[in-house]
């Protein structure tokens, strides 16, 4: 491995290096490929019926008479879940090209506390919801708020206001510090719609067990080899990802690792320390705060081998 030259930049959280966002699109590629295909077709399903008994309300439309849907992705990231739902949901063949129901309107809101990631779903979430407007006449907004999972109820989004929420691929391990999920189930309850509105949140497979010991294997499937994937965003660059190293602390894993950026001569132009928490979830804990903060499981949908999911809704 190649010394990183002069001081090495550490990022404690990860998604905040400038370079992460394009590499961590390029590495869920590479390391889920086709396998959590799933997760879009699941969503859809979810906004078509929360479609489905929204228009038939007369009380749901708004004064000028327009129906809003509003579209809540948490810790959207570098906006893959959004542009992969609006590609599926308004590409060829996609439910929402065919709607004539023409007073809805949507919303699409990602939520992210890292700059870095932001930038790079603001212009993919725009660019792929400007062609969706064009093919489909749809009426289509998005809104970008910096924020996290703890604290979503703001100027940007209003209580009982949400139809489908999302916090996908795990990413609710990341809700480490104590309270925090209970923090985020809260804020959940209060911006899902009464009645009709829908959250789809899931769990790393590996972070959830069934058991009470608090400490898990340190050797994770699919990381602990390096990671060579080239840049597209800047061809000639390479970047390269040393493997991970897990060490638990009770039941919060911290993951530590080197990014590093080759130029087309394969000289090390960039190197960061990177690292992230993660928490392991006990199903049991994760059922109660559900039901202590006022949501219900409408549906467990557990066949994807990387995450599992939780459907929520509120239980008022
Ligand atoms: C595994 S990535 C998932 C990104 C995207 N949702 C996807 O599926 O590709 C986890 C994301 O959660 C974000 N995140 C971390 N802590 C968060 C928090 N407290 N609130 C909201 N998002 C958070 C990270 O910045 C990161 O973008």
């Amino acid at each position: 491995m190649d010394e990183p030259i002069g001081e090495v930049p550490v990022y404690r959280d990860a998604y905040h290096c400038p370079d992460w966002p394009e590499f961590y699109d390029l590495w869920v590629e590479a390391l889920f490929r086709g396998d959590i295909s799933s997760e879009v077709p699941l969503i859809a399903g979810l906004l078509h019926g929360v479609i489905d008994e929204v228009s038939d309300r007369e009380e749901c439309a708004a004064k000028d008479g327009s129906i809003p849907i509003n579209i809540l992705d948490v810790g959207s990231g570098s906006g893959r879940v959004l542009v992969e739902l609006v590609e599926h949901w308004w590409g060829e063949g996609g439910e929402g090209r065919y709607l004539d129901e023409e007073e809805l309107h949507f919303r699409i809101i990602a939520l992210e506390p890292s700059k870095a990631m932001m930038g790079r779903a603001y212009d993919r979430v725009r660019k792929c919801v400007e062609h969706a407007r064009l093919v489909s006449q749809a009426s289509i907004s998005t809104s970008f708020v910096l924020g996290c999972a703890t604290q979503l109820v703001g100027k940007d989004i209003e209580p009982s206001t949400i139809d489908l929420a999302t916090f996908a691929v795990g990413s609710i391990c990341h809700l480490s510090k104590p309270g925090e999920v209970d923090g985020f189930l809260n804020q959940l309850r209060q911006v899902l719609k009464k009645g009709t509105g829908r959250a789809a949140i899931s769990h790393l497979r590996v972070l959830l067990t069934e058991a009470d010991e608090s400490t898990q294997e340190d050797e994770q499937e699919g990381i602990s080899h390096i990671a060579r994937l080239p840049s597209e965003d800047r061809p000639g660059e390479e970047y390269v990802r040393y493997p991970i190293k897990g060490v638990w602390d009770g039941s919060v894993r911290t993951d530590s690792f080197l990014l590093q950026v080759e130029n087309a001569e394969g000289v090390v132009i960039r190197s960061q320390a990177l690292e992230w928490k993660m928490k392991l979830t006990r199903l049991r804990e994760w059922e109660s705060a559900v039901e202590k903060n006022g949501l219900v499981t409408v549906e467990r949908v557990t066949g994807d081998p990387w995450q599992w999911w939780w459907i929520l809704k509120r239980a008022d």
